[in-house]
């Protein structure tokens, strides 16, 4: 034995290179069956899988340009992190953007810009920018809401996202006075500092469900009286990345706290069945809207993609007829993100965001509807330019996610659906949740919001209005094809907005329902 360890110790460095060499060559060839590479090229087939599994970041750091990535190019997330960090956001020597590539976006400036003097409220503070909107006021709920920032954290649970990141996020809509949306994944601790909240629920009705897990009347009455913050209720009817695509909870996922939130019961694999199951058509799901608002005073909307219309027309004629429904659709593009979703639904079921609003805003318009409903859109929205397109289409507010998420710390690695960002914003790993400061997180969402509010009131000055409420279609110019170049926005998707009533920006400050802290 002596001797054999004795002979183990005389084998030199490179010695033992070449014996493991020689044992990965033999499991490649002679063990393992899966990979056929590893089996025809031993050793040096696994070469190919470590620079496989490395590319994202190669093409990330070094080789995509700055305009080529997907989802947000490297200028786009750059302008959202110098935003957020209070830095130089600008950029010299002029645009490296194609203006003539199609789809490209202009706004029409004015001949000479809104000139804000005196005591207007955007002199003594460039980032005020509410809604110009109320949210409920129109079907009279008791609790009416109008948003004090026209950018907002979209829906993202506690659950895709780690607790410290929606701890950032909450405290950080808390500073810019905007609201925060609590996703699918029911009201957590970490959604109960002070911001705004929308509560949120889809067909797993986590938080507000049953034993069974149906939805329960009497858990969203109590959710709401026990938290006043609770400004408003989202039924989520479908998402961008995935319209109706239902998902699984899985058992091992479901924590003491997770079950706690959620409402679900620990050791059992929990459904979100593609369907609800509170309502199975249009005036069930508008009898569903308005026994939650009167039940609980609050507005209440609906989050969708779009693609058919036949039933937006059957909501619409239902809406127009009893002066019931929603007081708020929240419409997300085909574009949008997700914790998890199969590539097929992502990249293909329901329509990009331009094409989805302008369908549904035109629908609506013809039933004379607009000025009832409060339109929030989402969908890769969250920059000055793209909001001025929104706007002028019809929007009355944003949502943001992944911008929110990029504002405090997301490095776009994609991973969300395993577990191991490595920012540690959507995992629910204690080690990698570690590295987030809440404090300077938060205040990085907030300077992101205000930086946004800030620059797109510039944008809105230089197209001579107040309020990005009053931009029109005609105001926004699209590069459409190679024949006319551009159109402006009315001529490409055949509308024009209604005109939001607006007075001016010193009387929605003193408006009762102004949310935020800028009350
Ligand atoms: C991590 C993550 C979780 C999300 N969770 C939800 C959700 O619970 N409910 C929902 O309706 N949308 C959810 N979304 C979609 C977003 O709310 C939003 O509609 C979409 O990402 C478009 O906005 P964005 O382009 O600013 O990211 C999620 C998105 C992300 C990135």
């Amino acid at each position: 034995m002596s001797a054999f360890i004795e002979f183990l110790g005389n084998i030199s460095w490179w010695g033992w290179i070449l014996i493991i060499l020689a044992l990965v060559a033999i499991r490649d060839v002679f063990i393992q069956k899966r990979h056929t590479i590893s089996h025809n090229f031993p050793i040096v087939g696994h070469l190919r899988y470590w620079l496989e599994s490395i590319g994202p970041e190669l093409r990330q750091y070094l080789v995509a340009n700055n305009r080529e990535e997907l989802p947000f190019n490297r200028i786009e997330r750059s302008w959202i992190y110098a935003s957020a960090k209070k830095e130089n956001n600008y950029e010299g020597f002029g645009t490296d953007r194609d203006i003539y590539a199609h789809q490209h976006v202009f706004i029409n400036n004015a001949m000479m810009p809104f000139k804000i003097e005196g005591d207007h409220p955007n002199v003594k503070d460039h980032t005020f920018l509410p809604c110009a909107k109320v949210i409920g006021l129109h079907h009279k709920r008791k609790k009416p809401f109008r948003p004090a920032s026209v950018i907002n954290v979209s829906a993202m649970s506690f659950g895709s996202l780690s607790a410290k990141a929606v701890e950032s996020l909450n405290k950080g809509v808390k500073i810019a006075g905007a609201y925060h949306n609590t996703g699918e994944g029911g009201l957590s601790p970490y959604h109960k500092h002070g911001g705004d909240v929308i509560f949120h629920f889809g067909t797993g009705y986590f938080g507000v469900r049953d034993k069974n897990g149906q939805f329960s009347m009497k858990k969203l009455v109590k959710l709401v009286e026990e938290n006043p913050f609770i400004k408003a209720i989202e039924i989520k009817l479908s998402q961008g990345a995935k319209p109706g695509k239902g998902g699984v909870l899985p058992a091992k996922k479901i924590t003491k706290e997770i079950a706690d939130i959620r409402h679900v019961e620990m050791g059992k694999d929990v459904l979100s069945p593609p369907s609800h199951s509170a309502f199975s058509n249009v005036q069930e799901m508008v009898d569903l809207i308005e026994a939650i608002a009167e039940k609980t005073g609050l507005p209440v909307g609906i989050k969708a993609a779009i693609g058919k219309l036949d039933q937006w027309e059957e909501l619409a004629n239902i809406m127009k007829n009893t002066n019931k429904g929603p007081d708020f659709i929240t419409v997300d593009g085909g574009e949008g993100g997700t914790g998890a979703a199969p590539p097929s639904f992502a990249d293909h079921v329901s329509l990009p965001w331009v094409y989805g609003f302008s369908d549904l805003y035109k629908l609506f318009q013809q039933h004379d509807l607009t000025e009832r409903i409060v339109f929030i859109g989402s969908g890769k929205l969250g920059f000055p330019a793209k909001a001025a397109m929104a706007f002028a289409m019809g929007v009355d507010c944003i949502n943001v996610a992944r911008e929110a998420m990029m504002s405090i710390g997301c490095i776009q690695a994609q991973v969300c659906h395993t577990n191991r960002c490595p920012s540690g914003v959507a995992t629910q790993n204690k080690w990698l949740q570690k590295g987030i400061n809440i404090p300077l997180k938060s205040e990085r969402l907030a300077q992101y919001f205000k930086t946004f509010r800030k620059e797109f009131l510039e944008i809105t000055h230089a197209a001579g209005y107040e309020h990005p409420c009053q931009l029109q279609m005609s105001d926004v110019d699209v590069n459409v094809d190679d024949q006319y170049l551009s159109k402006e926005l009315d001529k490409t998707y055949h509308y024009q907005k209604t005109p939001v009533p607006f007075s001016n920006m010193a009387s929605i400050q003193d408006c009762p329902y102004l949310g935020g802290i800028s009350k």
